[in-house]
């Protein structure tokens, strides 16, 4: 972030504190942060889940690995839904769904839910899954993805949930790295309209997935869809009703990887295991959401292919009983009030999205809004990326009415649950800060030389202690997970974001300090974007750098050379653009590229990405002296001025 644009930010001025009324009935009191983190988590671990036989041992700690619960044995698709049923709520509502066409609606209860979780976990046994199979699943936004992972939770078998926006490759490298045996996917899924052919591209994949012998697949659209035999086999036509206890896992047991983009072309798989993950997930969802679960309509308008998905929409609301929103498809299809009509027709209570789609709606113009009546919402909440102050003042005004709290939540799929948050009823906010460590979180900023700053200061985020959900590493790379997290300092998780704490001792979040970029709040890295480009047989060589954009938050500039007589053409251009498409998926696309002769090399021949940076930005030059051939700089100077008029 450019300095100009943190001294605006530092200088924010406004206040919104907590009405006496909403702070009198919060889940939260002031009082919570006065127990240690012991004895905070100990009492979440009691509270939040019911286990088959309890922990001995809240935590170890054998840097940089921690385990949590030690001892307990539980299951999280009981957490999530027997137990609900067992104490008499199973005609609480779990799911309003909404599909994206018109009226395409369902209502699930936890009894309908519980019934459908044990029909999965029965087709998926007759597939062959038992504790320990990986699955992959490959699903939008239908209330079976939810379905899916609970049934796998339900038999021990650890799932990946890859974004139905990603390619056939970047799905069978996920299949691949994790082993996974079982798919489960669907016919195709509805967006803006149109349908998106999952089956197809998950065929793709499995043709570079040899390891992968079975798939469930459910109709969504039914639309035919070739299927192989043998293979695949139709979610309807598998499963059945009979019993199928929940398997009681170790505290410690892998319950998901979720693979997210690093600073390399290959992305991580995280590892979430079974009872800090769900205890993380529930405390922070119980407190942060102020989650009443017999009168709240929570909506969390993630997609279940990301990591908020799987805290915020599926594990975290479940686990404590949550009536939720679930929406299929995008917030302008058909109309730009989509959002509004269904947090009005649920009677939405909660809502929690991103900064990038609250400035969407703000370009389209809060008429949208004001069409629907939104009285019902008593909260909000962004998660992704910074929330610039005019978006974070325009949802408290146009969507909160002026009377909802705002929390700004940051985490990362790393870390499994929200670390650093407002407690709504307790903190006074600030529009662009996510304020404080949630209770039991031991956060600091840290300068260069590894000194804790204090308030006024600025440097990198870091964790002193683990906390319940954090990643137990990354999937067969031991080497990767001390290098990525703990070597800049010892025994600190170093965030890769860089932050400011301000007089008053609140966090501010100023992105990322590695070669990952955030664009829409999708984690994308500028390296797997550059092998994606010289994967073309027309490009010689390629280099990615982010520019700031008033609506992704970051937008991908691409500086590409050719290979000799190859014709930087417009057609070119959007050749590559749908290359990086079709190699990764639309999210990665560059937004502007950039055709140069050579690209800014040192003299041993390192291309330097921090011109390129500041090029793609349009910032003043620092030191040059280091390049190899200094005229190479100007040229790209002009050409890109050139591709960020053509852009606007
Ligand atoms: O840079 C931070 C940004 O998103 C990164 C994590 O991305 P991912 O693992 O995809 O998870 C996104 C959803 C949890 C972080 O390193 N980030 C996330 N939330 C915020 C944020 N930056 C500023 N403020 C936030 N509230």
């Amino acid at each position: 972030m450019p300095d100009q644009a943190i001294d605006t930010l530092l200088s924010e001025e406004r206040r919104y504190p907590p009405s006496p009324a909403f702070a009198a009935q919060a889940n939260a009191q002031p009082e919570i942060y006065d127990l240690s983190f012991e004895e905070f988590w100990e009492q979440e671990g009691r509270e939040r889940v019911t286990w088959f036989e309890p922990f001995t041992e809240l935590y170890r700690w054998e840097r940089p690995y921690a385990q949590w619960y030690l001892g307990g044995k539980l299951n999280v698709a009981y957490n999530c839904v027997d137990r609900h049923v067992e104490a008499g709520n199973g005609d609480r509502v779990a799911f309003h769904w909404e599909g994206e066409p018109a009226d395409d609606r369902r209502t699930l209860t936890y009894a309908d839910l519980q019934a459908e979780v044990v029909r999965c976990a029965n087709a998926l046994k007759e597939l062959g899954v038992g504790k320990g199979t990986a699955v992959g699943i490959y699903m939008g936004m239908v209330p079976e993805a939810p379905i899916a992972m609970l049934a796998c939770a339900r038999l021990g078998a650890p799932h990946t949930v890859v974004f139905g926006g990603f390619s056939a490759d970047s799905l069978s490298d996920r299949l691949n790295d994790m082993g996974c045996t079982v798919l489960i996917t669907q016919d195709e899924a509805w967006r803006r309209g149109a349908p998106v052919p999952l089956k197809r591209t998950a065929d793709e994949a499995l043709a570079l997935s040899p390891g992968v012998t079975k798939t469930l697949v459910l109709r969504r659209t039914g639309n035919d869809v070739p299927m192989t035999e043998g293979r695949d086999h139709w979610w309807h036509e598998t499963g059945s009703e009979a019993d199928c206890p929940c398997e009681p896992m170790d505290a410690e047991d892998l319950l998901y990887l979720l693979y997210t983009s690093g600073t390399t072309a290959k992305p991580k798989g995280i590892a979430h295991t079974t009872a800090g993950y769900l205890v993380g997930a529930a405390s922070t969802h119980h407190y942060i959401f102020d989650l009443k679960p017999e009168t709240d309509v929570y909506w969390c308008a993630a997609d279940v292919g990301w990591v908020t998905g799987h805290s915020y929409i599926v594990y975290g609301p479940l686990c404590n009983g949550a009536t939720s929103v679930m929406y299929e498809g995008t917030p302008d299809y058909p109309d730009k009030d989509r959002w509004w009509e269904i947090a009005e027709r649920y009677g939405a209570t909660i809502l929690y999205t991103a900064p990038t789609a609250i400035r969407a709606h703000m370009k389209w113009g809060p008429e949208h809004a004001a069409k629907h009546d939104l009285a019902s919402l008593r909260l909000l909440g962004s998660v992704g990326e910074p929330i610039n102050p005019e978006a974070w003042v325009w949802y408290h005004e146009h969507i909160g009415g002026e009377r909802c709290p705002i929390v700004d939540t940051w985490w990362q799929t790393e870390t499994g649950m929200i670390l650093i948050t407002p407690l709504p009823g307790i903190t006074t906010t600030k529009p662009g800060s996510a304020t404080r460590p949630f209770p039991g979180v031991d956060a600091a900023i840290f300068n260069e030389q590894g000194e804790e700053v204090g308030p006024g200061g600025g440097g990198y985020l870091v964790l002193r202690k683990p906390w319940p959900a954090m990643l137990r590493g990354i999937y067969g790379d031991d080497a990767r997970y001390k290098e990525t997290y703990w070597s800049k300092y010892d025994d600190v998780y170093f965030a890769g974001d860089g932050a400011r704490i301000d007089a008053d001792g609140d966090y501010w979040l100023l992105g990322r300090v590695d070669d990952v970029m955030n664009v829409s709040g999708h984690r994308i890295s500028t390296i797997e974007v550059e092998s994606a480009l010289v994967d073309h047989h027309d490009v010689a060589e390629a280099a990615v750098a982010a520019r700031a954009d008033a609506l992704t938050g970051q937008a991908i500039v691409a500086f590409v050379t050719l290979k000799g007589g190859v014709d930087g053409s417009v057609e070119k251009l959007e050749e590559l653009r749908s290359h990086v498409a079709a190699k990764i998926g639309p999210i990665a696309k560059p937004a502007n590229i950039v055709f140069a002769p050579e690209l800014p090399k040192t003299r041993s021949g390192k291309i330097m990405r921090r011109l390129l940076r500041d090029i793609a930005e349009n910032k003043p030059l620092g030191d040059t002296t280091t390049l190899a051939d200094p005229s190479v700089v100007d040229e790209l100077r002009l050409r890109g001025a050139d591709e960020a008029a053509k852009d606007d």
